[in-house]
């Protein structure tokens, strides 16, 4: 068995910046109440009339993160791409990508994990990484949320949380059995799928339905059952890690540096402190990012590293909960 880890990093947001004050001008919020709640204090949303995607996005971190591991784009055996905003129905990102960076006839999939689309990514590259498979993988997680919220008061309790923003990094084959991946656990309970939801269009409900209801049906905008996300991700944020811990004989004290899915900054400083983790232990880009799922950890891992925040041989923890409901984690050492 190989061993995998991180060569190179990247993250890509686009340019326009939308504050608190600026959602002000559309719905009825405010910055106190956004930031309070969420810790929130600004967003980066693609412009409308922009030509930039979710796929986009993905293929501008890809093209740092590529570059910062030393490779060409020819040197990529395999894309795993996790979203839940692809640009198409069908097919998913992951092709676009290998088009976009004009690549070999790759293996390209898509992962569909929401806000734990990183951490399901980075495990199954991993997986083919350890059994020989592959020796470069590109693993991306972007999100382009914008377009599909609910910018009226109606939507005001989803729509501040989310901004748009892509990550990548590259998985790479090591014969250092001490360094790398270390381990990773995924979790899902899928009897709360509708409690963190796009209901359609689906297969089940298509667009002509939504068209017949002369704008009544609103189920293509995200529902969320805020409350109850907060409670159950509190729980399986810290239950998922302590299970990382303890598989790999790890105590709270040795974790160097602790990115959670940014999900809400109260729900990180929640199990921050359920851990008993100091502040330099943890990472938050929450406020000037919002919430962009799939991609939230791997920009936020990136910019830690660009920071000096991640050293040779610490231990990093990364974990997320999001819809579905699913969860994980990964510990790797640097
Ligand atoms: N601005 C102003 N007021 C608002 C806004 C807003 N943007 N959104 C909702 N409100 C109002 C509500 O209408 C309600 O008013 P009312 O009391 O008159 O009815 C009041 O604020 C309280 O609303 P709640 O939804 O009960 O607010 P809550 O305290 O639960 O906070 C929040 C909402 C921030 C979403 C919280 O439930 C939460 O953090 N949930 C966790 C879910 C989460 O973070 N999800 C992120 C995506 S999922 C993931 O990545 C895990």
């Amino acid at each position: 068995m190989y061993n995998s880890k991180i060569t190179g990093l990247g993250f890509y947001v686009p340019d326009n910046i939308v504050t608190n004050s600026d959602l002000e001008k559309v719905m009825d919020t405010n910055d106190e109440w956004i930031q309070e709640r969420t810790g929130i204090k600004e967003r980066h949303w693609i412009p409308k009339g922009s030509d930039e995607t979710t796929a986009t996005m993905g293929a501008e971190a890809a093209k740092i993160a590529i570059e910062r591991a030393g490779l060409t784009n020819n040197d990529i055996d395999f894309i795993v791409f996790a979203t839940l905003s692809p640009d198409y129905y069908f097919p998913g990102c992951g092709v676009q990508i290998q088009e976009m960076l004009d690549m070999k006839t790759i293996g390209a999939i898509d992962i569909r994990n929401q806000c734990s689309g990183f951490i399901y990514a980075l495990s199954t590259a991993d997986q083919f990484i350890k059994t020989g498979m592959y020796k470069n993988i590109l693993v991306i997680g972007s999100e382009y949320h914008s377009n599909g919220l609910d910018k009226t008061t109606r939507g005001r309790g989803v729509s501040v949380i989310f901004g748009d923003g892509a990550g990548a990094c590259i998985l790479s084959r090591t014969e250092d059995d001490k360094k790398g991946i270390l381990s990773s656990h995924l979790h899902s309970e899928g009897k709360y799928a509708e409690e963190l939801v796009v209901i359609s269009p689906s297969i089940k409900h298509w667009v002509p339905e939504i068209i017949d209801s002369n704008g009544k049906d609103i189920s293509y905008f995200p529902y969320m059952n805020g409350t109850f996300v907060f409670k159950n991700a509190i729980v399986r944020f810290s239950e998922v890690i302590k299970e990382a811990l303890t598989a790999n004989e790890l105590a709270v004290t040795d974790i160097d540096l602790f990115i959670p899915h940014q999900a809400n900054l109260r729900i990180s400083q929640f199990v921050q402190h359920k851990l008993k983790l100091r502040d330099d232990q943890i990472y938050n880009n929450i406020m000037n990012y919002g919430n962009t799922t799939a991609a939230s950890i791997i920009i936020a891992l990136t910019e830690a590293w660009e920071m000096g925040k991640i050293k040779d041989d610490d231990i990093v923890l990364l974990a997320a909960f999001g819809s579905g409901f699913t969860w994980g984690s990964v510990i790797i050492r640097w």
